[in-house]
C-alpha cells in the first residue's frame, strides 16, 4: 500500500451520512479514525448511530464487540487533531467555496506527506486541489451511500495529482474491501454521468405519454432486470438529491442536451414532493392509497427497456471513447455502484453494437435532437462488428 499501513490514522471531515459511513469503513479496516465536524450535535448523532450499527454487527457475529471498533475513534472539534493523520477524507456540504476553505485550513495542520481526499459527488476535484499549496496530494475518493454497504469507490485524480498517490489510494481502497475504479475528473465521474438516461429517458417517455410510470417501472424491472424502476428509484433517492445531480451534471457539461433535466421532476422538488421521505413523489405513499397499475404489454415493455438501455450503453461507450475510465472500470462502476444487472459494454456486446446504433439513429431521425446522437465509437464498433469485452 506504499505510504499507507494499518497504522495510518484516517481523519474524516464532516460527520453526516457519508462521513460517518466512511469513518466506519476505515475503522473496520483497522485504522484509528478521527472524526471532525463544526457541528457538535452532528458528532453526537454520528457517535450514537455508530453504536447502534455496531451492536447489530455484534449480533450477526460480524465483529467481536462494539468496543473493538469504537476504541479506534476520536471525535474532534478542532482541525489541529489531524496533525498525525496519513489520510484525510472530506465529506462536508457540497459547496466549492466552503470545501476550498476547509482544504486550505487543513493543509496548515497536517504533515507534508498526508494525502487529502474529497468525497464530492459533483464538484471539480481539480478546483478543490487548487486551494492547496501541495495540490499533488489531493484527489477524489467518491464513496456511495451507505458507504459501509456499497462496494464501489471512484478514485478521481485531479489534474495536479501525483500518479503514485492515485495508485496507492486505489490499493488502500482494495485493502478496505472496496471495489476501486479510476475515473477522470469530469462531471459525474462514472456513475453519475453514465446513469443519467436511466432517469431522464424514463421521465421523457412518461411526459410524452408513451407509457405511464408504473408501466415503465414494470418494464425496467421485469424485462430489463434492474432492481428498481426509474420512478421508484428516484422517489427512493429523493428528488432533492437526484434532480440536483441531474441539473449540476447538465450545467457542468456546458448544457449538453443529453443530460437535460425535466420539468416533471423539477416541479416535484418545488412542491416539496421529495419522494418516500416526504410521503409523496412520483408515487403517493400515504397509507391506503391505491398504486397505479402497469400495462403489462410485452411489446411496449420491450420498446421502453430497449430505448433506455440503448441510451445507457451509448453513455458508457462515449465515456470509454473519451477515456473517462477503462472498459473494466466502467463495467465495475455500473454493477457495483448502482447494481445494474450487467455491465453496459457487455450488454452492448450481447445485443451487437448495430442493434444499439439502430435504436439511437431511429430516435435521432424521429426527433432531430442532439440528445439521441450516437457515440462515434459505437458507430465504429458497429461498422467493424467488434465487441468491447472480448
Ligand atoms: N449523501 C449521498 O448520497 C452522497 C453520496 C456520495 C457523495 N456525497 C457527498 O458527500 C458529501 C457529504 O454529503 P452528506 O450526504 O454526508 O452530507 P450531510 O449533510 O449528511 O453531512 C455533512 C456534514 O458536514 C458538516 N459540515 C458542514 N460544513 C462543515 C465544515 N466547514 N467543517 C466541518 N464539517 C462541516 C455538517 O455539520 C454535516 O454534519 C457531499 O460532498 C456530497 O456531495 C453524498
Amino acid at each position: 500500500m506504499g505510504r499507507f499501513s494499518k497504522d495510518s490514522i484516517v481523519g474524516v471531515i464532516g460527520a453526516g451520512a457519508m462521513g460517518s459511513g466512511i469513518a466506519q469503513v476505515a475503522a473496520m479496516a483497522g485504522h484509528k479514525v478521527i472524526v471532525f465536524d463544526t457541528n457538535e450535535a452532528a458528532l453526537q448523532k454520528s457517535e450514537a448511530a455508530l453504536e447502534k450499527v455496531l451492536a447489530r454487527l455484534v449480533e450477526k457475529g460480524k465483529i467481536e464487540s462494539v468496543e473493538s471498533i469504537t476504541s479506534k475513534y476520536t471525535y474532534a472539534s478542532d482541525l489541529a487533531a489531524f496533525k498525525d493523520c496519513g489520510l484525510i477524507i472530506e465529506a462536508i456540504i457540497e459547496n466549492l467555496d466552503i470545501k476550498k476553505k476547509v482544504f486550505a485550513d487543513v493543509e496548515k495542520v497536517v504533515s507534508a506527506d498526508c494525502v487529502l481526499a474529497t468525497n464530492t459527488s459533483s464538484l471539480s476535484v481539480t478546483s478543490i486541489a487548487a486551494a492547496c499549496t501541495k495540490a499533488e496530494r489531493v484527489l477524489g475518493l467518491h464513496f456511495f451511500n451507505p458507504a459501509p454497504l456499497m462496494a464501489l469507490v471512484e478514485v478521481v485524480p485531479a489534474v495536479q495529482t501525483d500518479a503514485a498517490i492515485t495508485a496507492e489510494c486505489k490499493e488502500l481502497m482494495a485493502a478496505w474491501k472496496k471495489v476501486p475504479v479510476v475515473a477522470k475528473d469530469t462531471p459525474g465521474f462514472i456513475v453519475n454521468r453514465v446513469a443519467r438516461p436511466f432517469y431522464g429517458e424514463a421521465i421523457r417517455m412518461m411526459e410524452e405519454g408513451i407509457a405511464d410510470m408504473a408501466t415503465i417501472d414494470w418494464a425496467m424491472t421485469e424485462i430489463g432486470g434492474f432492481k428498481m424502476g426509474p420512478f421508484t428509484l428516484t422517489d427512493y433517492i429523493g428528488h432533492d438529491v437526484n434532480y440536483v445531480v441531474t441539473e449540476t451534471v447538465f450545467q457542468s457539461f456546458f448544457y449538453d442536451p443529453r443530460y437535460k433535466p425535466s420539468f416533471s421532476q423539477k416541479r416535484l422538488l418545488e412542491a416539496g414532493w421529495l419522494g418516500r421521505k416526504s410521503g409523496r413523489g412520483f408515487y403517493n405513499y400515504a397509507e391506503g392509497t391505491a398504486q397505479p397499475e402497469a400495462n403489462k404489454d410485452t411489446g411496449l415493455g420491450n420498446r421502453i427497456t430497449e430505448r433506455i438501455v440503448a441510451m445507457l450503453i451509448n453513455e458508457a461507450v462515449d465515456a470509454l471513447h473519451l477515456n473517462i475510465a477503462s472498459a473494466q472500470d466502467l463495467e465495475q462502476a455500473m454493477t457495483k455502484g448502482v447494481n445494474y444487472p450487467k455491465g453496459l459494454l457487455q450488454w452492448c456486446d450481447e445485443w451487437g453494437a448495430d442493434k444499439c446504433l439502430n435504436i439511437l439513429d431511429g430516435l435521432y431521425n424521429q426527433y432531430h435532437e442532439d440528445r439521441y446522437r450516437a457515440s462515434v465509437l459505437l458507430r465504429r464498433m458497429a461498422a467493424d462488428k467488434k465487441k468491447f469485452m472480448s
